[in-house]
């Protein structure tokens, strides 16, 4: 059985111009063969599309058909064999059974064509197309281009966003997508939420690290998170949303180039510090008048917040200055003994924390690297200061020169400088190194020498070579662009 991409046709492979009824009227978006060529190496793809045009007499059946004909015909001549396109010509009030969510054409698709659904995916840029993959057990990747900016509010629960087909493959391509919430799943996340709406704390997943959380109104549970990490009560936590509305709730006011960041990086690894609102208790906040706040991009993360019907603050799930957790495993036995419910959500995409920007200084500041790109915050706000003067002030704590730190000591230095003669050295290095059998244990964090993959791998790498008692972690540096910047400043702050 094989695993397939159903993919909507308007606004999602080609520009949505309303009632398509002529090849004249078919703009494909630039990224769509590129994206469908690179998904066609494993899986099959098909489209599917809703056309109540024809139902409602504006197109007929011919039009859509050779307009169909033209979208597979100008994708095969770029080598791109679409399987099947399946159209329902319906109108909603005639309730027919293939209209999308339906999930009619999907069962066609696994049984003439022998589809695994559980391992397909749906992208589309109507919450019908996301409905499309739970009524059928596939996961559903939702798309802002044609009508999805304007749908996207009426999303609910778990729902994976990307701005377009390329990212939308991307995502599929690079696995990790979260697991999709199982009936089983959600029982612990229920639990969970019970327990951080009583003043609880629990450790969550996210796609950057795992945290320790609790609800942002609770003090009495953000104060057992600060003892349980060992935390001193100086340095501020972030706060979790789920939507727009809770960062009104949090921030007295966002100024336009957080929104514009939102727009853009939410859910996702970016953190902002705005001016706070009155009504968060200071334990939170480190009694600064600033809080951090972030979207996270993980379905549970998401689902737990909306749950719990407040926003969560929380750190990563680690004793302070120690590293962080990009997976369960990696959570201190002592700390899940301390909290009140765990939850598990598998590996994290992204493995590093997120990038937190300060409005709440002139000019705006980068205050930690991490899962975006300082270059792709500049291309939309400009710049920003890249070495704010900070470390005088509590305004960052997280930026304590150590921290992030395995109990095995770290240096950084090239492999082929180092001596390490009859000490058991372990090696972390970005790509493959020319003298390996100096080491006790070697960690590659990308072979292909890709920044993603290296920072995902990163976490779990230091915390498996952390395990091996070794004398000394000789750590490669890697290039200061991109993730790389992540990369370099954790391993600079854990070698202290
Ligand atoms: O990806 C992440 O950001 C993860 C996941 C769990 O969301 N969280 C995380 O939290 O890394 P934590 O507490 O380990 O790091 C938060 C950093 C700290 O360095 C803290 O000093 C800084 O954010 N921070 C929080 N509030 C701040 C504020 N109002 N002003 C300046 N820095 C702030
Ligand atoms: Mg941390």
């Amino acid at each position: 059985m094989q695993p397939a991409v159903f993919l909507d046709r308007d606004g999602t492979v080609i520009e949505d111009r309303g009632h398509i009824g002529h090849p004249s009227d078919v703009t494909f978006y630039p990224e769509t063969v590129s994206s469908l060529k690179q998904l066609q190496k494993q899986f099959q793809l098909f489209i599917v599309t809703n056309q109540a045009g024809i139902a409602e007499g504006t197109i007929t059946r011919d039009d859509v058909e050779r307009v169909n004909r033209y979208v597979t015909d100008h994708l095969a001549k770029q080598g791109i064999n679409i399987t099947a396109v399946y159209v329902c010509p319906h109108k909603r009030s005639d309730n027919c059974s293939c209209i999308k969510p339906n999930p009619h054409f999907l069962h066609s698709a696994a049984s003439d064509y022998d589809i695994d659904l559980s391992r397909s995916y749906v992208v589309g840029d109507h919450p019908c197309d996301v409905h499309l993959a739970e009524n059928a057990g596939a996961t559903g990747i939702f798309v802002l281009s044609g009508h999805g900016s304007k749908h996207r509010r009426e999303l609910s629960g778990n729902v994976v966003v990307e701005p377009g087909i390329k990212r939308a493959a991307n995502r599929i391509l690079e696995g990790g997508l979260p697991d999709r919430p199982s009936p089983r799943a959600s029982g612990p996340v229920d639990r969970a939420a019970d327990i951080l709406r009583a003043g609880g704390v629990a450790v969550f997943p996210t796609e950057t690290v795992y945290g320790i959380g609790a609800s942002v109104f609770e003090p009495d549970g953000i104060s057992r998170i600060f003892e349980i990490k060992k935390r001193p009560l100086m340095d501020p936590l972030i706060a979790h949303v789920a939507c727009d509305d809770d960062v009104g709730a949090l921030a007295e006011n966002v100024p336009e180039k957080a929104r514009l960041l939102a727009r853009r990086f939410w859910p996702g690894p970016l953190t902002m510090v705005l001016p706070k609102d009155d009504r968060i208790p200071d334990v939170v906040t480190a009694g600064l008048p600033s809080v951090a706040i972030r979207m996270p991009d993980h379905p549970v993360a998401l689902d737990l917040i909306r749950r719990t019907g407040s926003p969560i603050a929380a750190p990563s799930a680690n004793f302070f200055g120690a590293t962080s957790p990009s997976r369960l495993a990696h959570v201190d036995g002592e700390i899940r003994n301390e909290v009140d419910a765990v939850v598990d959500g598998g590996p994290c995409r992204v493995g590093v924390e997120s990038t937190i920007i300060s409005f709440c200084q002139k000019p705006i500041a980068l205050l930690r690297p991490g899962g975006i790109a300082v270059e792709e915050i500049e291309e939309i706000i400009g710049d920003i200061a890249l070495n704010p003067e900070t470390k005088s002030e509590p305004a960052a704590p997280g930026m304590l020169d150590s921290h992030y730190a395995p109990t095995t000591p770290l240096v950084m230095q090239q492999s082929d400088e180092v001596a390490t003669e009859d000490r058991r050295a372990g090696l972390l290095t970005f790509q493959e190194v020319s003298n390996p059998e100096k080491f006790e244990s070697v960690e590659i964090l990308s072979p292909a020498g890709d920044f993603r993959e290296a920072t995902r791998n990163l976490y779990a790498a230091l915390h498996r070579l952390d395990a091996l008692d070794l004398d000394v972690i000789v750590a490669e540096p890697c290039p200061v662009t991109g993730l790389g910047r992540a990369i370099m400043d954790r391993l600079e702050r854990a070698s202290g």
